[in-house]
């Protein structure tokens, strides 16, 4: 037992990457615990999306304070000439020049936004380069703009210049002073002196389009700056999710957490830049608060560096994933708290970007990190998302203790989903979803997990007792879990989201 507040142990950590190796040792030690397992207990959690990794459409309010906050890393913008009429094309998507000639725009006409700070950018072309001024000062076209580089350097980056009453229209001044300009449409330069105004006239404005934006981890940090970023972290972390919270979770017939962690949290209190240190005070706080109010927590690697899954939520900077390139050992662990129940060694890889081999190969290095330090913790294995078997880890978790595999169920992010009724949703649940539960879930496998789901749909105009019924009929199958469910995500602007709403206003009750 437990009796102080709980001073987190970690071991270490070892990111085997391919460029580099970087190892980061923390202050602790190693304390086996005794398997301990109670086979009658499941998990009935919720997860603490938004808190210590950022989603933006979670609390929205949390990227208020950024300068040009529609501006953040990985926003994809299309750049059209006022004087041309026509968009901006990086030729071949990447590798050469950049044009002005595309009447309509998509993926070679996009360009992803490294930011560098309010109004200082690099701008990424489709297949993966940066948009620069050519460097070869002896040719007649030296001042070109060209889509060559790797990695941005001076040359790649740009002052984005917005005109005061009207955003969308831009100005872009290169590395040497002069501003981009649409010269011809075979002929994009960095030539431009002077100002000459925001008329239609001038072939150095561009009408931007923003495309999509993202809002995760990466943009919140780099949005604010090695200044305010701390500052505005440390606030949230300290007041999003509180003690109460446990109160509440625990009087409610909840009895565990997922919380999602990013990877940065093992560089704690110094991670490598733009992300800040402080959320593992938070995730100590978080372990206190279980040990008072009778919680078991599951640690889930939501970001892992470099992505494995380019979505805003993994922390990548602008959508594109790079983990499955990458050799990784996670090794961290919070091994001798007696609310640590279990340990996902990574949340929604992508199948179309990590393949099943790679996949193995990290789970079986994380399993045998995590029995190194615990012979009790469940060691928790996200399947892949996209066209994958929900049971391809299974030949690798039969063969280990305590394994569970981690399956997400939403009635959503499908367009089988955009016409379904009331009732075709619930039918749904009870069809469908029972029997991939059923294959999911056998005698000798695995345990079952649903580790995300949500009393949420496309279905618009429904009751107070649609979403009853829904939420019910989804507790009533993912209760057959052999490990449980948790339901994405304790708090959220969007109320159905929120299963603190939805306890509190009587559409969810796990008491009764
Ligand atoms: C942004 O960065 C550029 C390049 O380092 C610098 O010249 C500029 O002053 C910075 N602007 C702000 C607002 O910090
Ligand atoms: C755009 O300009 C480039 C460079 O001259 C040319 O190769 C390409 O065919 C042009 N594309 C269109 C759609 O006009
Ligand atoms: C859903 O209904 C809309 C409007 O009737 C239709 O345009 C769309 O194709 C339907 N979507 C699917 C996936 O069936
Ligand atoms: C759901 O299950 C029903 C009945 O087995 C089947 O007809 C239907 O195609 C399934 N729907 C989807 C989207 O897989």
């Amino acid at each position: 037992m437990m009796k102080t507040a709980i001073s987190l142990l970690c071991s270490l950590l070892i990111w085997f990457c391919c460029m580099q190796s970087l190892i980061i040792s923390c202050k602790g030690g190693r304390i086996n615990r005794q398997l301990s397992v109670n086979p009658g207990f499941k998990v009935k959690a919720v997860n603490l999306g938004g808190w210590l990794v950022t989603e933006g459409w979670i609390k929205p309010s949390l990227f208020d304070g950024i300068p040009n906050k529609d501006l953040l890393d990985g926003t994809q913008i299309q750049l059209k000439s006022v004087t041309i009429g026509k968009y901006v094309c990086a030729e071949n998507g990447g590798g050469i020049i950049l044009v002005a000639n595309r009447t309509s725009a998509s993926g070679w006409e996009t360009f992803k936004l490294w930011r560098i700070n309010e109004s200082t950018f690099n701008f990424r072309v489709f297949s993966n380069q940066f948009a620069g001024v050519q460097q070869d000062s002896g040719s007649a076209s030296s001042t070109a703009v060209v889509a060559e580089a790797n990695s941005p350097g001076a040359s790649e980056t740009f002052q984005l210049v917005r005109k005061a009453d009207d955003t969308s229209r831009v100005r872009i001044q290169a590395s040497n002073g002069l501003f981009l300009q649409a010269k011809t449409q075979d002929l994009v330069t960095a030539d431009y002196a002077g100002d000459g105004g925001w008329g239609d006239d001038n072939p150095s404005v561009f009408v931007m389009t923003i495309i999509t934006t993202l809002h995760g981890e990466y943009q919140v940090t780099n949005g604010y700056g090695p200044e305010k970023a701390p500052q505005v972290m440390k606030e949230h972390w300290s007041t999003y999710i509180v003690e109460d919270d446990f109160r509440f979770i625990s009087e409610n017939g909840i009895n565990a957490v997922r919380i999602p962690v990013g990877w940065w949290i093992a560089g704690d209190p110094t991670p490598p830049n733009p992300f800040v240190g402080g959320s593992l005070q938070a995730l100590d706080n978080a372990f206190s608060w279980a040990q008072k109010y009778d919680i078991q927590v599951i640690i889930d690697l939501h970001a892992a560096p470099g992505s494995q899954n380019g979505f805003e939520h993994s922390a990548t900077r602008d959508g594109s994933l790079q983990w499955g390139k990458l050799m990784i050992l996670y090794n961290r662990l919070y091994a001798n708290n007696p609310k640590l129940y279990a340990v996902e060694l990574i949340n929604e890889p992508q199948a179309s970007g990590v393949s099943l081999e790679t996949l193995k190969n990290y789970y079986q290095l994380g399993y045998n990190a995590v029995r190194k330090y615990s012979s009790s913790a469940y060691v928790i294995m996200s399947n892949r998302l996209g066209n994958a078997d929900a049971r391809e880890l299974f030949p690798l978790a039969s063969g280990l203790q305590l394994t569970v595999i981690d399956v997400h169920y939403y009635n959503l992010f499908s367009n089988i989903f955009d016409n379904l009724s009331v009732q075709q949703n619930i039918d749904f649940i009870n069809n469908n979803r029972s029997s991939d539960m059923s294959y999911v879930t056998t005698s000798d496998g695995p345990l079952t997990f649903v580790g995300e789901w949500v009393a949420e749909w496309q279905v618009s105009g429904a009751t107070k007792e649609d979403f009853q019924n829904f939420a019910n009929a989804q507790l009533q199958v993912y209760g057959r879990a052999s490990f449980g469910w948790a339901y994405w995500t304790l708090k959220n602007v969007n109320n159905h989201w929120s299963l603190q709403w939805m306890i509190q206003n009587g559409y969810i009750s796990l008491t009764t």
